[in-house]
């Protein structure tokens, strides 16, 4: 067994944490630590809006100069960060170091005239810049390096899989591959700020927020962009100020409901995307879905963009998956090989449907490494217990509270690899009692199930609910056959392993091969179910997939 590597780190503590710290020692022990501390969410999410906030995006000609070109930017201020990227065209993403940069560009940038069109004359930070004399400038251009933001061909990977010394290595290297990068986060928090601008044009104060894999540190490239339209901090600002004998309320429209407002909000917000916003396309508005969105494409970015309103919960849980995946190194590899694994094999899928959602397998390898001995990661329970006075979260009546603080989590003690980890998840789940019990997150232990759903696993918020109440048995049973199989083509794999010059998949990558696992899978389910049972399930299936079955509590 090899030490594993540590992300978390201590500020000494104080003696309150302290205290904390011996009874969390009951739960998970201390592990090799190193000393760089962790941002909290929190801090990260501002540091990041703030950044956006002085960015701008520009579309260019191919054959710019970057050099000129970031000469001719720089007259409205200094630049501390740029990048280009390629989607449909070459687009620009440049930061300024200052705010104000960004209005003294937006003053000098006209509205283009048109001959058989006419545009809508929004000033946004949306920008298309031309070249006054394209002749005299395209002579001595180099190459624009660009970043790249899609993740590998499955050739390339294999290739890397192949080569990779380990299994533990195989899984660093894909989360590595697959992981969002650093100019991809900055597109991210960019395209809500950009829409945060539209939103504003209604609510002036509003924030639109990055929430789900973009931000929870589990987004694979090419994931979508989840976008929460933030109203909250409006009431907020004021109640403060407020001194002497009055209290000041806005008049305002009074619905019957919360969500009837939050459909009308984002009935309108989709139409301004729509009317408004620039590179904004396919906006569709699904207000009927348990949580109402609005879905579109932001083109110049490629992100397909879910907005919701009133969705404090799911921010929540971004924060918290946040706080696990950064808690221990292992953790991220894990779900990411998961996720790929389970798009492998078609368990998970973008149309919306009876599978399993990537934010249930997360939850599932979250509960998995809390049943490890010792623990990998605490309950949440544990962090609530460890919350500070300022965490104290309540949201329509759930209890959202558990530390934001990671430096206040001791480390874990285990010591097991990726390699026994992925078989042993394998193991655990081809094994575990779905029939009876619920997977967790909050105890750390299986708890009865309360309800009938084939795969039940709690909410951690808002208890009473089923967050894979969608699924159906046969795609349950398809998790649990593959489960298993993956399970034995690792037992397998010391037997099994090439010699690293000859170019065949081995390790992760067997698993990652569809052909393989599904020719065994096949195999073995024609040899145990007739086929009208396979026809059963196949129209089960097709039944809880249409649209008015659709209990996916996502809306998606
Ligand atoms: P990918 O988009 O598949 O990469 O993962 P994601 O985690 O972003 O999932 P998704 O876009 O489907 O949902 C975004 C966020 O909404 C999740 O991270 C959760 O916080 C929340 N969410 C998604 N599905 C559910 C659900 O069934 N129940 C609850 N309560 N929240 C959900
Ligand atoms: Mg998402």
């Amino acid at each position: 067994l090899r030490p594993t590597h540590r992300l978390l780190s201590y500020p000494g503590p104080v003696a309150a944490d302290l205290k904390r710290e011996e009874q969390s020692s009951r739960n998970v022990e201390t592990g090799s630590e190193d000393k760089t501390p962790k941002k909290k969410f929190s801090e990260v999410q501002k540091e990041r809006r703030e950044q956006a906030q002085r960015t701008v995006l520009i579309h260019c000609p191919s054959k710019i100069s970057e050099k000129k070109f970031l000469k001719y930017l720089s007259q409205h201020g200094p630049i501390s960060n740029h990048f280009f990227y390629e989607s449909f065209g070459l687009y620009a993403v440049v930061e300024f170091c200052q705010k104000e940069s960004v209005t003294s560009l937006q003053n000098v940038t006209r509205t283009p005239s048109m001959d058989t069109e006419a545009a809508i004359p929004f000033k946004s930070r949306f920008f298309n810049v031309k070249m006054k004399n394209p002749s005299n400038q395209t002579s001595e251009q180099p190459c624009i390096q660009c970043s790249n933001h899609t993740p590998p061909s499955s050739k390339k990977l294999s290739e890397l899989l192949c080569y990779a010394e380990s299994i533990d290595d195989q899984l660093n290297t894909l989360l590595k591959e697959f992981q969002l990068t650093e100019e991809d986060i900055k597109l991210r928090y960019l395209t809500c700020s950009l829409i945060e601008d539209l939103a504003a044009a209604y609510f002036q104060d509003c924030i639109v927020r990055p929430f789900g894999s973009s931000v929870n540190s589990f987004g694979k490239l090419g994931c979508d962009l989840d976008m929460f339209l933030d109203l909250g901090e409006i009431g907020k600002f004021n109640t403060n100020k407020t001194s002497g004998n009055f209290l000041m309320e806005f008049q305002v429209k009074n619905v019957s409901s919360e969500r009837i407002a939050t459909q009308k909000i984002l009935s309108v917000i989709g139409e301004c995307l729509d009317h408004f916003g620039p590179g904004c396309v396919g906006v569709q508005k699904i207000l009927n879905a348990r949580c109402p969105l609005v879905r579109f494409s932001h083109q110049a970015s490629g992100f397909q963009c879910d907005l919701t309103t009133n969705n404090r919960i799911a921010l929540k849980s971004s924060e918290l998956l946040y706080i696990y995946g950064a808690l221990d190194s292992r953790v991220r590899a894990l779900v990411f090989c998961i996720r790929c694994w389970a798009r492998a094999h078609s368990l998970t899928s973008s149309i919306p449907g009876s599978w399993i959602t990537n934010f249930s397998l997360t939850m599932m390898v979250i509960f998995f490494l809390q049943r490890r001995s010792p623990p990998i990661l605490p309950t949440l329970d544990y962090l609530k217990t460890l919350a500070g006075a300022e965490d104290k979260c309540i949201i329509e009546g759930h209890n959202c509270t558990f530390v934001s603080d990671l430096n206040r989590i001791k480390p874990s003690g285990n010591t097991e690899t990726l390699e026994s980890l992925l078989k042993e998840f394998f193991e655990y789940f081809g094994n575990f009692a779905f029939n009876k019990n619920s997977i967790n997150i909050r105890q750390g232990r299986e708890q009865n199930k309360p309800e009938s759903s084939p795969l039940h696993i709690q909410n951690p918020f808002e208890t009473s609910l089923n967050i894979s109440k969608n699924v159906n048995q046969s795609q349950l049973q398809k998790f649990v056959d593959l489960a298993r199989e993956s399970a034995w083509i690792l037992s397998q794999e010391d037997k099994d392993r090439p010699s690293p010059s000859s170019n065949r998949p081995w390790g992760l990558a067997t698993l990652l091969l569809p052909s393989v696992v599904n020719s065994v899978s096949l195999a073995k389910k024609k040899k145990k179910k007739p086929a009208s049972e396979r026809i059963k399930n196949l129209l089960e299936s097709i039944k809880s997939s249409s649209p008015e079955n659709d209990t996916n509590t996502n809306g998606k």
